[in-house]
């Protein structure tokens, strides 16, 4: 039996800017996201009907919610109308990151569940139709199926992909607290924050998007606001040798350090582990 096993790797916004609000309420954004050779991953396999079977580290925090919610259920739903013959799957997703976490985990597993019914149910579907079951899915999604360097516009349905010189590491790390995407950008419209002025040039040198530069995550104060530990763990991050960007990524409350080495990645992460023992923690590349 044919089994199509698909990587649904972390998504890191390496920043992310505010510029504007459309009038359905969606924010408008302006963002660097990357991705990282650690994350979920999607096993798909021939079946009469659809089912979903959740294994792995963070499986238990999505065991109450029932699976026709689940991202990956509801792409398998918006795929089977497409197909010609009755198609069903069997799918397993082994979840490793945390859950409302800021690094698209229910986005990347949505994306490689696409990639992978495309595949084993041999859909003949055009970039068009993917793009718009993508995006209808959540603003992550389109992204997400793209899978390298890009600057993400407009709700995330914009995508421009950006070359980026060299390797990168980074550290991931999250208190194991969730942050609800939906409350944070509430909050952000409530709160009184500025919105950034439009990006003019991207630079292709991580180092471009240094603090510096201007680069910087707005909903990070939002976020800091709401669980505090976020600032210690920026500031524990920043500390680390060789990082040179410490930032939040997405709306929370998964916190990142970029290094040049690997090395220096691991030993960061070896660090922030021994401070923040209650914390999910793990160093990993930057895919290219
Ligand atoms: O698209 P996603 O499901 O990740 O978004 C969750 C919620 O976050 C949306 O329902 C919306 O309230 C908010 N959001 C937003 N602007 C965006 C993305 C999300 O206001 N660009």
């Amino acid at each position: 039996m044919t089994q199509i096993t698909i990587a649904a790797p972390a998504k890191i916004n390496l920043f992310l800017h505010v510029v504007g609000r459309r009038a359905d309420g969606y924010h408008l954004l302006d963002s660097l996201v990357a991705f990282a050779d650690y994350g979920d991953v999607i096993e798909v396999e021939q079946s009469p009907d659809i089912s979903l079977e959740i294994t792995g580290e963070y499986a238990a925090k999505l065991a109450l919610c029932p699976k026709e919610n689940n991202l990956v259920w509801k792409a398998a739903a918006a795929f089977q109308k497409y197909s010609l013959k009755p198609v069903g799957a069997k799918i397993t997703l082994t979840k490793n990151l945390p859950v409302a976490s800021g690094i698209g985990g229910g986005s990347a597993d949505a994306a490689a569940a696409i990639i992978a019914l495309k595949k084993l149910w041999e859909l003949d579907i055009t970039e068009q139709e993917l793009s718009k079951i993508a995006v209808s899915l959540g603003s992550d999604v389109p992204v997400c199926l793209y899978g390298k360097p890009a600057i993400m516009r407009g709700v995330g349905e914009e995508i421009t992909p950006l070359v980026l010189q060299g390797n990168a590491y980074i550290v991931l790390i999250n208190p194991n607290l969730p942050l609800d995407t939906a409350e944070i950008f509430r909050e952000f419209a409530r709160g009184g924050y500025n919105y950034s002025a439009p990006v003019l040039a991207y630079g292709n040198n991580w180092h471009d998007y240094k603090d510096e530069f201007g680069f910087k995550n707005d909903l990070e104060l939002v976020a800091r606001a709401k669980l505090p530990i976020i600032t210690e763990i920026l500031m524990e991050i920043a500390d680390t040798e060789g990082c040179f960007i410490a930032r939040m990524s997405g709306s929370g409350a998964t916190c990142f350090g970029l290094y040049n080495d690997g090395i220096a990645a691991q030993k960061a992460a070896g660090k922030l582990k021994v401070k923040f023992p209650q914390a999910w923690c793990v160093s990993a590349k930057i895919l290219s």
